[in-house]
């Protein structure tokens, strides 16, 4: 299945996004935190005719021929659609005032925290900004995408999945401040140390996730307001003796933000100086605080994230927004295999669903791949 196929000519323009995997600094972004994602080889990869009206149809190869009509002068906030609304809140997001046919085929595995989501929107992002010239940079068009994620879908997402998503490099992290978006490159090559990122996605997805979301940005929000600082200006001492002004949930929120932002910063220094043991420790440090004072694991994650620990992983923790999707471990090359067999056989054992295993080294970021 094809643009060609579905809509009988060929597109103007062709693009793809990648989705990503997050080594470390989760439910940080939206507190000016700094994280550390790369881009993963998976992408998802977009086609785009400009047409003579106002028409806009979308298709997608996952969902065979069906074809999604909306028009320009339908794009508001919550219209109505499915994974329609990313593509849509991004062509409201860019402003676009020409009629569109698109087609998506999305390669970045669904509902498995690998943000499939930020891939669709960064594939039409990137194709639009070179479809209509619009100049746009790296950090525009992941400012506009988030707004489309925010504003257009009803998400309140923070900014780190655009980002990475457009900007990440081959055999690289991206270090990125989310205050100012300011970003640097850490080289990653774990192959050379003998070592692997498992990635372990549960397939398990929780419910709570949207309002979760939006409940733990509020008790952060709350924090720093309370405490007159972001959670990037504060430190643990500082924070203890803010603790009498906060809710005791609020106040773990905030232990989290704080530690694992000093986790972000320490994790860069450990992979420059090849200390993998100590990258190891911060991932599970990482896990431990997102599970006991952020309250975002799950049963599933954590056996992932124990097994591994337990069979020789360095470390090992859930990435993403939570109550499902994936975790990563950190492995030696030749504990790979058994450690996958080891977390399959805990998962049949706890009556929890197959999980299936990625792998991947840091991958370049969205670019157009074909244009008229
Ligand atoms: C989701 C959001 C991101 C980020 C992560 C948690 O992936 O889209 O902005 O907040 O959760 O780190």
């Amino acid at each position: 299945m094809s643009f060609q196929s579905i809509f009988g000519s060929d597109p103007d323009v062709v693009a793809a996004a990648p989705g990503r995997i997050n080594l470390i600094g989760e439910h940080i972004d939206y507190s000016d935190g700094f994280v550390l994602p790369f881009a993963i080889s998976s992408r998802t990869t977009v086609a785009i005719k400009k047409r003579n009206d106002q028409k806009i149809r979308l298709a997608s190869a996952q969902r065979h021929s069906t074809i999604f009509e909306s028009s320009i002068g339908q794009l508001h906030p919550g219209a109505e659609g499915k994974w329609e609304r990313y593509p849509l809140g991004v062509i409201w997001a860019l402003g676009v005032k020409d009629g569109l046919d698109i087609f998506v085929d999305g390669r970045v595995p669904l509902g498995a925290g690998l943000s499939s989501s930020a891939a669709l929107e960064c594939s039409v992002a990137v194709a639009l900004n070179h479809l209509f010239d619009l100049k746009l940079t790296n950090t525009e068009l992941a400012k506009l995408t988030q707004k489309a994620e925010n504003d257009f879908v009803g998400m309140p997402c923070g900014i780190m999945d655009q980002s990475i998503s457009l900007m990440g490099q081959a055999g690289h992290a991206l270090l990125l401040d989310c205050r100012d978006l300011s970003t640097k490159l850490i080289p990653i090559d774990l192959a050379a140390s003998d070592l692997e990122l498992l990635i372990i996605d549960t397939q398990a997805h929780h419910s709570l996730v949207d309002g979760g979301y939006a409940e733990r940005r509020g008790n952060c929000e709350a924090a720093a307001a309370k405490l007159g600082k972001s959670m990037r200006e504060l430190n643990l001492a500082e924070l203890e003796s803010g603790k009498s002004k906060l809710t005791e949930v609020e106040y773990r929120r905030a232990r989290h933000a704080v530690t694992e932002i000093a986790r972000v910063l320490e994790c860069v220094k450990a992979l420059e100086e090849k200390d993998f043991a100590l990258v190891g420790k911060l991932l599970n440090g990482s896990h431990q605080s997102l599970r006991d004072d952020y309250n975002v694991s799950c049963p599933e994650l954590d056996l992932a994230a124990d097994t591994a620990n337990s069979n020789g992983a360095l470390g090992a923790r859930m990435i993403g927004g939570g109550y499902g999707g994936s975790a990563i471990a950190l492995l030696k090359k030749e504990d790979v295999d058994s450690v996958k067999g080891k977390i399959a056989e805990a998962f049949t054992k706890a009556g929890f669903r197959n999980p299936r295993f990625f792998s991947s080294s840091p991958a370049s970021g969205a670019s157009v791949i074909e244009c008229k």
